[in-house]
């Protein structure tokens, strides 16, 4: 390209990029004054446009997050000889390793917002984009599950990724290939990317159904390999450990397959193993037991009343989390924020807030009118109100005044833990930028990311509602997929609440 229609591309992407942000944050500031709810249709097509930034491979034309350009077009070489071929997909946080355990994660939560709250999305005008961050996600799913009994579950050695700071269309460090088998399985992976492809294939039901069938086959094939080979996976594979065994993939991935198939054999494989059951302490990548619960208590609604002990289970989870019971486990922070632990919070927050929002929504529809957590009694708006005041916190509603989300609100996280976002974009800096200067120059920088990666949710402030906005403090200003996943369900949840907000802030 010609040294002219270079600096056009700069002046493009610089503006583009600048545009988005002062029009967000006027109209934010407007609503704030008018002492209303905030944007919940804003954030959502942010939070949905974030998967954009984090897409793997080549990208389409009808790519919006334009600061970002192709890359790993090579991914799946070492295995070219069996015809395998790993291009798409996407990075899970600010890293350039590509990780199927949380990719299929996310593709799972972005799909069971879309099944719960599929008119209010679509009322929203992001029904498309969401279906098509889930399905950027499921076909990579598919060309990774290579046979009955393969999956490949990681590209990109996480070592030689984590100790360089590139872009993803720079990247030059090994894309070590990393597989289960018959012979080294890992249970926990097979089966969540079983539990995102049956929850894929209920939102394409009636949207594609060609695609709806194939990724339910997909599905049952993972739960099988899942299951008949049981394994730990973190044997061989050490970034992402597992605590809580495979039990709660099992249990996740065959509730979804129940929901997407109806047939029986799935219902029976949870009704068996309702043992293994347990009223867990946390909703993350890594235990799934109150995602599996809430999805179980729906069918206990719905008539299948040997499943209660889903039902008792996550409403436990829940006393555990509602201020003001007395099985609280977690306090909140002064400034109102759930608080799990200090390594990435708002993903606590916003998993939790997807069950909390789901399961109030399930007792409204089933005319129930709360849950009881010892002698006190929340009810289903009682629970919701739990999950908007953490929505909002996020907004923008806390102490440091300040929105966690980029590019929404006026005052929002700067120096976000992202390689692509914080080096200059390819295509106003064409030139590489290798792992060490992208590191002295970038990474060590105080400066503010060169790229607003719009809708990134950071991991939060520590429990002092205090925020750093430091690069180099990953656990509070580091993204991942999995949580803004969370968030689009657990916001979309609220978009009810804005109708008339938005009326009034639009006129
Ligand atoms: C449905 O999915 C298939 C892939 O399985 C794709 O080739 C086709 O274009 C899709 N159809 C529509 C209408 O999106
Ligand atoms: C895998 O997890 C088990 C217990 O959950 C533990 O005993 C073992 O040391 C772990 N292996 C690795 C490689 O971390
Ligand atoms: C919650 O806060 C109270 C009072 O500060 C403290 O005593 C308690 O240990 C905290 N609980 C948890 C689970 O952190």
């Amino acid at each position: 390209m010609g040294s002219s229609e270079k600096v056009w591309v700069l002046a493009l992407c610089c503006t583009l990029t600048m545009a988005l942000a002062g029009s967000s944050s006027q109209y934010e500031l407007a609503l704030e004054d008018l002492g209303l709810s905030y944007d919940y249709k804003d954030a959502l097509g942010k939070a949905i446009l974030f998967f954009e930034g984090q897409r793997s491979g080549k990208l389409p034309a009808s790519q919006r997050v334009k600061w970002r350009g192709d890359s790993a077009l090579d991914d799946g070489k070492p295995d070219n000889h069996l015809q395998v071929k790993l291009v798409g997909g996407y990075y899970d946080a600010g890293d350039n390793v590509k990780f199927l355990w949380p990719m299929a994660f996310s593709v799972t939560l972005l799909s069971w917002a879309a099944v719960e709250y599929r008119n209010e999305i679509s009322s929203a005008d992001e029904l498309n984009n969401l279906c098509t961050a889930i399905r950027w996600g499921t076909d990579f799913i598919l060309k990774a599950h290579t046979s009955s009994t393969t999956l490949y579950t990681q590209v990109g050695d996480g070592q030689a990724d984590h100790d360089c700071w590139e872009r993803p269309e720079d990247m030059d460090t090994p894309r070590t290939l990393y597989k289960i088998t018959a012979d080294s399985p890992g249970s926990e992976v097979a089966a969540d990317a079983a539990a995102a492809l049956s929850a894929a294939s209920l939102v394409f039901q009636g949207v594609n159904s060609s695609y709806s069938k194939k990724l339910l086959s997909k599905s049952k094939s993972l739960f099988k390999f899942a299951d008949k080979y049981r394994g730990k996976y973190n044997e061989s594979f050490p970034f992402y450990i597992s605590y809580t065994g495979y039990k709660d993939e099992l249990i996740w991935s065959a509730a979804w397959l129940y929901k997407a198939s109806r047939d029986e054999k799935y219902l029976n494989y949870v009704v068996r193993n309702q043992g293994w059951s347990e009223s867990a302490l946390e909703f993350s990548w890594d235990g799934k037991f109150p995602g599996a619960q809430a999805l179980l208590a729906q069918e206990f609604y719905g008539g299948k009343k040997d499943l209660s002990k889903y039902k008792t289970d996550v409403e436990s989870f829940i006393c555990k989390l509602m201020p003001g019971s007395n099985t609280l486990q977690y306090n909140t922070t002064a400034g109102g924020l759930l608080y799990v632990r200090s390594s990435s919070n708002l993903q606590y927050v916003t998993s939790s807030c997807m069950v909390l929002s789901v399961y109030s929504k399930t007792l409204m529809a089933s005319n129930i009118d709360g849950i009881q957590c010892g002698p006190t009694h929340f009810s289903a708006s009682q629970i919701k109100s739990f999950v908007k005041s953490q929505v909002d916190y996020i907004l923008g509603n806390n102490p440091m005044k300040m929105s966690y989300m980029v590019g929404h609100g006026s005052k929002h996280p700067t120096q976000l833990h992202h390689r692509g976002s914080s080096i200059p974009s390819i295509h106003c800096h064409p030139s590489k930028v290798g792992c060490n200067d992208g590191m002295s120059m970038y990474f060590n920088s105080n400066s503010p990311n060169q790229n607003l990666h719009v809708g990134a949710i950071v991991g939060g402030p520590d429990s002092n509602d205090h925020f750093n906005d430091l690069r180099s403090e990953h656990s509070q200003s580091e993204p991942t997929t999995y949580m803004n996943a969370a968030f689009v369900g657990a916001v979309a949840g609220l978009l009810d609440e804005t109708r008339g907000a938005s009326a009034t802030a639009a006129e």
